[in-house]
């Protein structure tokens, strides 16, 4: 016991130090560090918890300090800047100027190999690798199967009293993205297991990075070894030719194999790096896809003629097939009005309101300048409520999405060399759950609150508690 409390003191210590040179080397940028140790993160996660986010916190030091300031939340020194220039240059990553900042449990939970751990050209490699596989292309092998599953989630959700339109989504999707990953069956005694080790993990993602029996963190680390137990298990099979499957990691593991393997083995990757990715995979595509098809189920719900709309464009696309319950991929590619319905509801839920990186290299920005090494945040959420790029930018209208927007003004998926590689499944998954529920079901909300659960991905903080009735 007494060697963890040292140990805990000397990581504090050493934390300390770091924070308070860094602090001073940013002496140069306009803000405040706050208290010693806390800095500002209590105003910073009261603010994350309210109906408008860090809104209000990032428009406060605007107001003061303009739109580059520094900052500390979280124990880390940091610099908060937004608008088009600060897109370009943080997101683009041109020159290798900056490169992800991830918190220390994240990069442990993940692994060394995660494409959110690496850079330059291996970072472009594993993008290349991954782009194929997640293509809209390769969606179309997906849809009956999440066709499937959204007729039969939603078949469970009328005579209830109450349904909390978060959990049933987040299972809903869990299950989607585990079977086109690893072609893990929805239902039965394996999925539930991976269940709940998943969710230890995404625990341990917002914990403290003790990895001490009893911890939340070392909880995750043995739920993610768990995970990598069943990899192993599937991937050795795979490699033996034994239960071939039509997935993600087949795609990988064919790119793999002798015959099509490129000369200097560039898509060769071992079995860490598939591990590492896949689960990777898992925990980028499952919260951020959940948090997006409730947001967009409540603010559906919010605004009825918007609902009507969508409606209409569903109610069509299902007539012209006479009563059948199958989508078919071209009546996916109808879906104008929805794909502006999703967009809408990334802008107005920014459900990642900041992207962090790490300043690779010194650089200039506004006139102030970066050192190498220093945490910066791109604030997303100051962008998408941009008075002068979306009017009125508290109203949900999918109508801003009419025309083209000039690049670095909507960042719902990011742009540039991190832009998000699952869009297409995100969209597909959302777009056909969507489909079945406008069709064949109304719902209306059991509670009124519109604070946010303060975690790294905006969620209602009620989970939305619907009752739904047939239409
Ligand atoms: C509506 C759902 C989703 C949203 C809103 C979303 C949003 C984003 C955003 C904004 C980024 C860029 C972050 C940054 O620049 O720091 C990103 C990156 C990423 N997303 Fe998504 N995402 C969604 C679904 C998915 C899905 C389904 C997958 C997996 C199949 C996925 C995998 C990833 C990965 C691996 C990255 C990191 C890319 C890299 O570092 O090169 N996302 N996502």
């Amino acid at each position: 016991m007494q060697i963890i409390l040292l140990f805990l003191m000397i990581l504090l210590v050493f934390a300390l130090l770091r924070s308070w040179v860094t602090s001073r080397a940013m002496g140069g940028i306009p803000g405040s560090m706050g208290w010693p140790i806390i800095g500002e993160s209590l105003s910073f996660i009261s603010e994350f918890s309210s109906p408008h986010g860090i809104y209000n916190f990032m428009k406060k030091r605007q107001l003061r300090y303009g739109k580059v300031f520094k900052s500390s939340i979280l124990g880390r020194s940091t610099v908060f800047m937004t608008g088009t220039e600060a897109s370009k240059i943080l997101l683009s990553g041109k020159d290798g100027m900056v490169s992800l900042n991830l918190f220390y449990a994240g990069k442990q939970l993940m692994g060394p190999t995660s494409l959110l751990q690496t850079t330059g050209e291996a970072h472009k490699q594993l993008r290349r690798l991954i782009a194929e596989p997640l293509s809209i292309d390769s969606m179309k092998k997906y849809l009956q199967f999440i066709n499937n599953l959204a007729i039969d989630t939603l078949d469970q959700w009328t005579g209830r009293k109450a349904i909390y339109v978060h959990d049933e989504v987040s299972t809903f999707t869990l299950k989607v993205i585990s079977n086109i990953l690893m072609s893990l069956e929805p239902c039965g005694e394996e999925q539930e297991q991976f269940r709940a080790n998943f969710k230890l993990i995404s625990a341990a993602f917002a914990s403290l990075p003790l990895c001490i029996p009893g911890t939340c963190f070392y909880r995750g680390i043995k739920a993610r070894d768990r995970i990598y137990s069943l990899l192993d298990g599937i991937i050795t099979q795979r490699k033996e030719g034994s239960n071939i499957q039509l997935d993600f990691l087949q795609s990988l593991i064919k790119k793999h194999s002798k015959e099509t393997a490129t000369e200097n083995g560039e898509d060769k990757l071992t079995d860490t790096q598939l591990k590492d990715n896949i689960l990777t995979l898992l925990i980028a595509g499952h919260d951020t896809t959940t948090a997006a098809l409730t947001w967009l189920i409540k603010f559906l719900e919010e605004n009825p003629t918007i609902l009507g709309k969508l409606r209409e464009e569903h109610i069509k696309i299902q007539e012209g097939r006479n009563g059948s319950s199958t989508l078919s991929w071209p009546e996916v590619s109808k879906m104008t009005y929805t794909s502006k319905v999703i967009n809408e509801t990334l802008r107005k839920a920014t459900i990642l309101p900041w992207y962090s990186r790490k300043a690779a290299q010194d650089f200039e920005i506004n006139g102030y300048k970066i050192k190498k090494g220093w945490s910066l945040n791109l604030d997303v959420v100051s962008i998408h409520h941009d008075q002068k790029l979306f009017p009125d930018s508290q109203k949900f209208d999918p109508s801003r999405f009419d025309e083209p927007l000039p690049p670095y003004n909507f960042l719902g998926f990011g742009s540039g060399q991190r832009m998000c590689p699952g869009n297409n499944l995100a969209k597909l998954e959302i777009s056909v759950f969507i489909h079945h529920l406008v069709c064949k079901y109304r719902w209306r909300h059991l509670e009124r609150d519109d604070s946010v659960q303060a975690t790294l991905v905006r969620m209602p903080k009620n989970k939305y508690p619907i009752i739904v009735e047939k239409l």
